[in-house]
């Protein structure tokens, strides 16, 4: 029998507001005044043990230590995730559908969505340059929403790219909400399932034509480990997996133009021409800025770690935003540093803001690849090719409200393109 310890506990009966006041910090707070990676609270009425770090994220990611069916809060599947997405999976069920996600992000998928991103960038340039003000954040959605629709083999027609836009957004600005911009959030993804489904529908019975390597095509054929389509409810959900959070990206676009905008010297040394300079920058974004801050997994049979005892169906929480800014795996992690990538080793567990270890045994996010070629090319646009002013304004985020944007979503002025 291995010798064990008590895990650290916080007191109390339950912490599940002091997670909504103190958002992203929540758990990094606690692991250092423990001054310890795992922890014991209260969250949701149940015991749960939190941790961060590198080594912690390994243990996370041990398939045999845990799992995330039945783990997930439900407010966050019935808005972000969606009943019976791939999050919610475990084992060959999992393998088999994350198999789909992953076959439509071949090189030539990211080299068609490096192009359709460009043209979309070009095209809101043309339209920036005749208006007064552009809200990069707003804007952003609707780019997005248009290179998603695209990428995924879809035609939108323009009255509805809009609506759409609104739509998707409420799905991830939601999961973290109470009240009514909780409700929009679960109004949205209703619509977009049910417009989501006739149109599967239509391709299942040949009305709808989509070419064989988009998403819709691939998803809406792809088949279970018993050899059976998927239901249209869950082609929807996935569907929806994929269009979501491109539009999400919109997010660290606004965060790109943010990190532009106040770290200037750093901005100046990414050229179009130059790749590196670039990926290390979108690097930089992803670990400094908030976005998703934990992900939650339930204990699969009891385990030690390091001393620690985790008991069978314990709800375990891993710190995403707090192992980015980890001091043992950063240095000085709350300094804007892109060219601490210069040297990075490309570790799959100390740099964890689209989740870790493998992508296709595990759940690490499928569209990281995806992110980052977009993130580029909006940072191209915005540090090279187009001359714009940031008036005054509220330029602060949270690290408390999820997801965290610049309060005016960034207003930019004056836009010209850069000849
Ligand atoms: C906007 C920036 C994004 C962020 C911050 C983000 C973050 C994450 C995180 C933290 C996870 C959970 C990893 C885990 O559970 O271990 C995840 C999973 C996932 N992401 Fe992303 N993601 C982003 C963009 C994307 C994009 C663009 C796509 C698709 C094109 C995508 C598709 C997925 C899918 C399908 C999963 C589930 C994977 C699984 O459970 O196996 N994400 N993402």
């Amino acid at each position: 029998m291995a010798e064990t310890k008590p895990i650290p506990k916080e007191d109390g009966m339950d912490h599940s507001l002091n997670l909504l006041r103190e958002g992203y910090t929540f758990i990094l707070n606690r692991r250092r005044g423990f001054n310890s990676d795992v922890f014991e609270t209260h969250l949701l009425g149940q015991k749960a043990i939190c941790m961060g770090g590198a080594e912690a994220a390994e243990v996370f990611y041990d398939e045999s230590k845990f799992i995330r069916s039945g783990a997930a809060p439900q407010r966050v599947v019935k808005t972000l995730f969606g009943q019976g997405g791939v999050q919610t999976l475990d084992d060959a069920e999992h393998r088999n559908r994350k198999q789909m996600f992953m076959s439509v992000m071949s090189p030539q998928d990211i080299q068609r969505l490096r192009d359709i991103s460009k043209k979309q960038w070009d095209m809101a340039l043309t339209k920036w340059e005749q208006m007064e003000k552009v809200v990069l954040y707003e804007e952003a959605q609707e780019i997005t929403t248009r290179i998603a629709c695209e990428w995924a083999g879809i035609l939108v027609a323009e009255q509805d790219v809009k609506t759409l836009s609104k739509d998707l957004t409420a799905t991830f600005e939601s999961a973290a909400a109470v009240g009514p911009s909780h409700w929009q959030g679960k109004h949205a993804r209703n619509q977009l399932e049910k417009w989501l489904i006739v149109l599967v529908n239509e391709i299942r019975v040949g009305k709808l034509k989509v070419p064989e390597h988009t998403v819709f095509y691939k998803f809406s054929w792809h088949t279970d480990l018993n050899g059976d389509l998927l239901d249209v409810e869950t082609v929807a959900v996935e569907i929806i997996n994929i269009l979501r959070p491109i539009v999400a990206i919109s997010v660290y676009i606004a965060f790109v133009g943010l990190a532009i905008h106040h770290f200037p010297e750093e901005a100046a040394k990414v050229k179009s021409s130059d790749d590196e300079t670039a990926q290390r920058f979108i690097q930089e974004v992803r670990r400094y800025y908030p976005f998703f801050p934990a992900l939650v997994a339930q204990v699969r049979e009891d385990f030690v770690w390091n001393g620690y005892e985790f008991p069978k169906d314990t709800l375990t929480l891993l710190d995403v935003y707090g192992t980015n800014h980890d001091p043992k795996i950063w240095n000085e992690p709350d300094l804007f540093y892109p060219d601490r990538f210069i040297d990075w080793k490309g570790s799959p567990f100390g740099f964890i803001p689209q989740g870790g270890g493998d992508y296709d045994m595990g759940h690490r996010c499928a569209g990281e690849w995806v992110t980052i070629e977009v993130m580029k090319i909006s940072l191209d646009y915005l540090a090279n090719r187009m001359n714009y002013d940031v008036p005054g304004q509220d330029l602060s985020f949270s690290v408390v409200s999820m997801p965290s944007i610049p309060n005016s979503k960034l207003i930019l002025t004056n836009i010209k393109r850069k000849m």
